[in-house]
């Protein structure tokens, strides 16, 4: 199959790309950095040209300032383009729990799905769990001055490879219409990731509580991002991923 990835070049699309090459698929790497194919979900530009001949689409972009540009109306310009192209499935990532989640970035996430859902083409959505990578990255930035602020909350991390995997197995087949959740092995509060990541990684930081008042705060705590049932599980662990040094 000749697949694009939309973001091939982040976090979970460089893994999904590098997934399906393995298994022999052809693989086009969509981003506004790619070499291959520059494109802007911002703008359209550069889509055209670069789903021409295209089986399926996998969007794994993504954006933390003005995130809706991108996820809703850049999911938009793709569907539109893909549909012009002929592409028969859309695969969209998204995230365990967004639609639990009061919080402006979740929020987005779900309107993104809505689009897709509605779209002109054959879709299925892979909802994940955060990555061991997102939280690695936070408690690094986080623990730069030797404390770190460790929200009373519970997550359900995974690897990026592991959770890609299951976005590769997804493009591959045909369009669920419906969406799967993929999570991490197990459900540990943050303060629990904090003193694994001190321990594997050997960095001193002292651990501060900080309080998460509000809806979100409880959402959070009472485990709204995690996935008790998933349809695919990670095993690797947050402290093996550390121990590994990914
Ligand atoms: N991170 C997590 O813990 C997590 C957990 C569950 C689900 N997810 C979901 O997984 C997906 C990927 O997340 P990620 O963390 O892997 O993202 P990421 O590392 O931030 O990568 C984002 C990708 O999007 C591309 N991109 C950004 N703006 C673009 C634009 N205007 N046009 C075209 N490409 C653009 C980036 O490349 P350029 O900058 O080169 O354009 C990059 O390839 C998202 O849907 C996210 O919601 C993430």
């Amino acid at each position: 199959m000749r697949i694009a990835i939309a973001g091939g070049t982040g976090t979970l699309g460089r893994y999904v790309a590098e997934d399906l090459r393995t298994r022999g698929h052809e693989v086009r790497v969509l981003s506004r950095s790619s070499r291959e194919y520059r494109v802007d979900l911002r703008t359209g530009e550069g889509l055209e040209a670069a789903l021409v001949g295209c089986d399926a689409v996998v969007d794994a972009s993504n954006a933390r300032k003005k995130a809706a540009e991108v996820l809703v109306e850049g999911s938009r310009r793709l569907l539109a383009a893909e549909r012009a192209a002929g592409v028969g499935h859309h695969v969209c990532v998204s995230i365990v729990g967004c639609d639990r989640m009061p919080m402006g970035y979740y929020r987005v996430k779900v309107a993104q799905e809505r689009v897709v859902e509605a779209g002109p083409v054959p879709w299925s959505v892979v909802r994940a769990t955060q990555f061991h990578e997102l939280v690695a990255t936070v408690f690094t930035l986080g623990g730069r001055w030797r404390t770190l602020p460790v929200p009373r909350a519970v997550l359900q991390t995974i690897a990026a490879v592991e959770a890609a995997r299951a976005v590769a197995d997804v493009a591959e087949g045909p369009a669920l219409r419906g969406r799967i959740d993929v999570a991490g092995p197990v459900a540990t509060g943050v303060r629990e990731l904090a003193r694994t990541w001190r321990s594997v990684t050997g960095r001193r930081a002292l651990l501060v509580p900080v309080p998460m008042p509000g809806r979100l705060g409880r959402t959070l705590r009472a485990g709204a991002a995690t996935e008790p049932s998933p349809d695919v599980r990670g095993t690797t662990s947050f402290a093996e991923w550390l121990a590994a040094g990914q």
